[in-house]
């Protein structure tokens, strides 16, 4: 099984701009890369923050931009997004039996839990597992066949990544998944968005991937607290791809739009400037 995921893609109005970066051009980009390039694919998940005021034109500008994705696609809540207007737009979304966007999937080849981390009447950015979506989680990590690999994808970090800006705004009870993991399963792969950065390794005994935002970046900064300082590095989309128990994943910064070359190339080894590289 192949999958892609999207992150934070920070969706305005039709035509709004954000930190001079316009997210539906960003995001239609990605679909004709995405169409043509991985017809092969299961989904295309994007993993929270979909819109950045959480206002329904938001909304409404996601998905009429989605509309040209041939894949289908999931989507997830983010500390920005607003399941009400959310709603409103995506009716088909998930909707699990407390009313938050959570569900688990059961592919031929891995199964798929997305957590709903929003805290909507919260006092800041952080996120938040209740009792009742900790008992989706429970029941969902017992149900997920044991037979092949579990995949966790939720939008905020249940642990400090060490960037202090972000680490005030993660899940605020990470300790009560890890104690869920302990009693009852640890997933194969964690995956999550908020952090607009790429960072790896493992919590808990799970290894995680974290990537680019496909709006704004943040900077790799480990000592500011107060405030987020953004960046404009490029987006990523990561590619993932499940084979029996082994789990590959590729990211890339798909508009990269400088030269490529080969390694082996003279001419390309004696350049003296990236203009003699080509294009
Ligand atoms: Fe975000």
């Amino acid at each position: 099984m192949r999958f892609v995921i999207l992150t934070d893609t920070h969706f305005l109005e039709q035509g709004g701009t954000n930190y001079a970066i316009d997210p539906a051009e960003r995001l239609a980009a990605a679909i004709e890369i995405i169409n043509r390039e991985h017809n092969d694919i299961s989904f295309v998940i994007i993993s929270g923050d979909l819109a950045h005021w959480g206002q329904l034109e938001a909304y409404g500008n996601l998905k009429s931009t989605l509309a040209s994705l041939r894949a289908p696609v999931l989507l997830m809540m983010g500390n920005h997004d607003r399941r009400m207007p959310f709603r409103e737009v995506f009716s088909d979304a998930d909707k699990d039996p407390g009313g938050f966007v959570q569900s688990l999937r059961v592919y031929a080849s891995a199964s798929l839990i997305t957590l709903d981390t929003l805290d909507e009447d919260g006092p800041n950015h952080a996120g938040v597992l209740c009792p009742k979506r900790l008992s989706f989680l429970e029941t969902a990590l017992r149900e997920a066949p044991l037979d092949r690999p579990l995949l966790l994808f939720q939008h905020h970090p249940p642990f400090a990544t060490g960037l202090p800006h972000m680490d005030r705004i993660m899940l605020r009870n990470g300790a009560e998944e890890a104690e869920m993991f302990d009693r009852i399963r640890r997933p194969d792969y964690m995956f999550m968005g908020h952090v607009h950065r790429p960072i790896s390794g493992v919590w808990q005994g799970v290894p995680f991937h974290i990537q680019r935002a496909l709006a704004h970046q943040v900077a790799f900064d480990l000592h500011t607290r107060e405030r987020i300082p953004g960046t404009h590095e490029l987006p990523d989309y990561a590619l993932v791809s499940v084979t029996g128990r082994d789990i590959m994943i590729h990211t890339r910064s798909f508009l990269y739009d400088g030269p490529i070359y080969w390694l082996s190339d003279p001419a390309a080894q004696a350049a003296a400037s990236v203009a003699e590289l080509g294009t």
